[in-house]
């Protein structure tokens, strides 16, 4: 063979790698890695720079060019998160208080998992990377040494994982643990958590739960598509549009929700799923400042030193408007306005901005 067929061959290949791995990059990035990515998790997290997502809250006090903020500069943004949280809950005068006060139901406490060798509360909030979460307290509860022992399967298996609900209690031990122990959830754009609820469980599918595809989804188009035949319900498949009409439908919800059970989780307000109002958390994380947020937790909670966090794909967590803006394009803003009041709640109470640009 003659030299420059050789170097035809090599770059040949080389082209051939690069397309693989690059392809293989892509396909890891999506904003459901809560459900599945698995990374080495040996090394703690490192606060990487990230560009603020702009919330009410966080504006005055941090600027986009904060490299590593130090605790106490973090401390000062959370702080200032539970003051809003605070001051929305107690604005009795608005009204929002259907949306914000939320009984402390059993629905609720069984969203929130215990730790009770380092007294944590952990309220799960569906779409959330709050898989990751889970896998921390289960190690720090002990059944597993570290976050990559523990199989998929198990981490949603309560029964086995060694992480109890808090409704398994009695009800002077649950009192107890409410007012004693670290309590934290995360959060995220609420509108961007539906977007990632309907995508993995109408669109993806990725944990085969086959429910979704063909009882909620047929109900759903039934009652809210404006035009159907019935033979195409099945293969037709849920629309966003549909799914946004269902959520916006303050009454007529309600029967749905009923005959969908838990399922809900994954797309009710952070309000009915934790409660904030009625239950002193003591952090509020957002998933779109994670990288900041998971240090502050570790190290408040008091557990830094005792387990690390998966390490987070870059720019996974970032608020992306784009997305928004093509996912809601095309349906009617009576709709979204109405999706818009239903979850206004959370937009409030954890400092988001109202979408103007999908309502005006
Ligand atoms: C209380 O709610 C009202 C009505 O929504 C609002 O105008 C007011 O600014 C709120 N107050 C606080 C302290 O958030
Ligand atoms: C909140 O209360 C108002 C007035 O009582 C009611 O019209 C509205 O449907 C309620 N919203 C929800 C989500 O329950
Ligand atoms: C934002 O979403 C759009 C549409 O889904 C996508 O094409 C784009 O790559 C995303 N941007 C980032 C920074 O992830």
């Amino acid at each position: 063979m003659r030299p420059h067929c050789l170097l035809v061959g090599a770059c040949g290949w080389m082209l051939l790698i690069f397309l693989f791995v690059s392809k293989f990059l892509s396909s890891r990035s999506g904003d459901d890695y809560g459900q599945g990515y698995t990374l080495p998790a040996s090394k703690l997290v490192k606060p990487v720079p990230v560009v603020i997502y702009p919330e009410k809250s966080d504006l005055e006090t941090v600027k986009e060019s904060v490299a590593t903020p130090t605790e106490g500069e973090w401390q000062s943004v959370s702080e200032k998160r539970m003051e809003l949280l605070g001051a929305m809950c107690r604005n009795s005068s608005s009204g929002l208080r259907n949306l914000t006060h939320v009984p402390i139901s059993k629905f609720v406490l069984d969203r929130i998992f215990v730790c009770d060798k380092h007294k944590i509360l952990f309220c799960q909030t569906p779409k959330v990377g709050n898989t990751q979460w889970k896998k921390v307290l289960i190690v720090l509860n002990g059944a597993f040494s570290s976050v990559e022992e523990i199989p998929e399967n198990l981490v949603h298996d309560h029964e086995k994982n060694g992480l109890p609900r808090l409704s398994s209690l009695s009800p002077q031990e649950i009192t107890q643990r409410l007012n004693t122990y670290f309590k934290f959830l995360i959060v995220r754009d609420p509108f961007e958590r539906l977007i990632s609820a309907f995508k993995d469980k109408f669109v993806k599918n990725p944990r085969f739960e086959p429910w979704y595809k063909h009882d909620i989804a047929p109900a759903i188009i039934r009652k809210y598509r404006k035009s159907h035949r019935n033979s195409e319900l099945a293969e037709s498949g849920l629309h966003f549009e549909d799914f946004v009409r269902y959520l916006g439908d303050a009454e007529g919800r309600r029967r749905l929700d009923r005959q969908f059970g838990e399922h809900i989780i994954h797309w009710v307000t952070y309000a009915e799923l934790c409660a904030p109002c009625e239950i002193h958390y003591s952090v509020v994380g957002h998933h779109e400042t994670l990288e900041k947020d998971v240090p502050y937790i570790l190290r408040a909670a008091g557990i830094d030193r005792l387990v690390s966090y998966p390490s987070i794909p870059p720019g996974i967590t970032r608020y992306n408007r784009t997305k928004v803006e093509r996912y809601f394009s095309g349906i009617s803003r009576r709709d979204i306005r109405r999706l818009y009041a239903h979850y206004s709640g959370d937009f409030q109470l954890f400092g988001y901005q109202t979408p103007d640009f999908l309502l005006n």
